[in-house]
């Protein structure tokens, strides 16, 4: 009975609250293709300059690298077009072009460089390859090659990401020499729950060794949450559907929120 009871009020407040969103942004959200769930449209500069906006694909690079790694080390912002990437940056091998430099190695080969300042002999293919507006018809079909050996999930990119790692599907680096700077791991906290103050409705566990795996303690500390002290930063769900706390990644590149069960776990 109490389990019935729980999922019917997980569910009415489940259609509130996507109603609260929806009359927030206007429009009712589509639920997003699996193999562009995470996707980041840059384009600060690009269209005034003519060339397409630039489509950065997470579940492509999440593969490879830790958030914290790219967000901490490299310095992306955790918003869209928040870094304002110019091409000369890239070039001089900051930002994407901490990689994408024409000499690091991946899969035995260099990986694509990205810009260019020369206007002679360039290929516009190879600057299609990020400044494409999204237009990438081969990704899907890339997407399903690399997401069928791993664990499924049924929201977000349709992957079990925590999984992957655990069994060992992907071991995505968290060090570049020259880049990264040793020795700065801090001992990893307790996992606890989080009450959920309602009644009926399960409260919330969250895993601080799962979140470090990817995201260290940078990521989230002090900018996304204090930490201080549990209970120091108070939230509610509405704070995390218009993207603050747990919803900066969770509706953007870690599975969604409307995986109520996937947090409210402790009954
Ligand atoms: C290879 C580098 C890279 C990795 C790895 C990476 N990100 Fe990002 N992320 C970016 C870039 C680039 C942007 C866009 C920044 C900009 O436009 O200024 C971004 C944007 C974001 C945003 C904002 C999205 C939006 O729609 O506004 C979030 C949230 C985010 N990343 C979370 C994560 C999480 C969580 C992980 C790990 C699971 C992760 N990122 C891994 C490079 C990376
Ligand atoms: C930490 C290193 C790293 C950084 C930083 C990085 N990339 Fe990548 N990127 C990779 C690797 C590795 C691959 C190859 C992955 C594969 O083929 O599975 C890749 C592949 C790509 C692809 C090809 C996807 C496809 O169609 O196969 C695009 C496009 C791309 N990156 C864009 C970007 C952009 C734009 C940025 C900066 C906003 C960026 N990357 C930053 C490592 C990086
Ligand atoms: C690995 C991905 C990648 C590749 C490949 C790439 N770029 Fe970029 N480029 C970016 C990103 C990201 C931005 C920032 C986009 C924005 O904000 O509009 C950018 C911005 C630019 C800008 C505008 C910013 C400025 O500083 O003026 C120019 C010009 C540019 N790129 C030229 C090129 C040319 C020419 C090529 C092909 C030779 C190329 N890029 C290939 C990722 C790439
Ligand atoms: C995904 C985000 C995230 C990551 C990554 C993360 N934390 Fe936290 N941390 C939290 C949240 C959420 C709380 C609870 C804060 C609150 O309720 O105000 C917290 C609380 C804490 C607290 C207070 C605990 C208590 O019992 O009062 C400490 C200490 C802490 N974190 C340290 C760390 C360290 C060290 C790391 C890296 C090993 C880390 N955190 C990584 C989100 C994170
Ligand atoms: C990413 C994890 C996560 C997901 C997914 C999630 N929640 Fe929550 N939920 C939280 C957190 C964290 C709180 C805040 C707990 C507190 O008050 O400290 C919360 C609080 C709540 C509360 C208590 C009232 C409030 O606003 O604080 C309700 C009710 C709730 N969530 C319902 C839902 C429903 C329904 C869904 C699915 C549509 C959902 N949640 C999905 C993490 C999540
Ligand atoms: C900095 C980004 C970030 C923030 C902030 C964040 N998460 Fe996560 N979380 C992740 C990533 C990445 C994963 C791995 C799974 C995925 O990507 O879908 C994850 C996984 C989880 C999981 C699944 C782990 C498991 O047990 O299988 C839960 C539950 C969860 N998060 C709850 C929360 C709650 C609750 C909060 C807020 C208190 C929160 N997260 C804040 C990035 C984040």
């Amino acid at each position: 009975m109490k389990k019935i009871c729980t999922l019917v009020l997980a569910l009415l407040l489940a259609l509130i609250f996507t109603g609260l969103v929806q009359a927030k942004d206007g429009v009712k959200k589509k639920r997003v293709r699996p193999h562009l769930y995470g996707r980041v449209i840059i384009d600060n500069y690009s269209t005034d300059i003519g060339l397409a906006p630039v489509a950065f694909d997470h579940w492509v690079h999440r593969a490879n690298a830790t958030c914290r790694l790219c967000h901490v080390d490299i310095g992306f912002a955790m918003a869209a077009n928040d870094t304002e990437i110019t091409a000369s940056d890239n070039i001089r091998g900051f930002f994407c072009g901490t990689c994408h430099n024409g000499k690091v190695q991946y899969d035995g080969k260099p990986l694509f460089r990205a810009c260019s300042e020369e206007s002679s002999n360039l290929k516009i293919e190879e600057c299609q390859r990020c400044h494409n507006n999204g237009e990438t018809p081969d990704l899907e079909e890339k997407f399903y090659k690399f997401s069928n050996k791993l664990p499924k999930e049924r929201q977000g990119n349709g992957i079990n990401w925590e999984q992957a790692v655990a069994k060992g599907h992907i071991t995505p680096i968290d060090y570049i020499e020259g880049i990264s700077v040793e020795g700065t791991d801090l001992a990893i906290v307790d996992d606890f729950a989080i009450t959920s103050k309602i009644e009926g409705m399960p409260d919330i566990i969250f895993s601080h060794a799962k979140h470090t795996v990817w995201n260290g303690c940078e990521v989230c500390h002090p900018d996304i949450f204090m930490g201080v002290r549990k209970g120091a930063t108070t939230y509610s769900m509405i704070d995390l559907f218009q993207g603050k706390y747990c919803g900066v990644c969770h509706d953007t590149v870690a599975f969604p929120q409307s995986g109520c069960k996937r947090c409210h776990t402790k009954l």
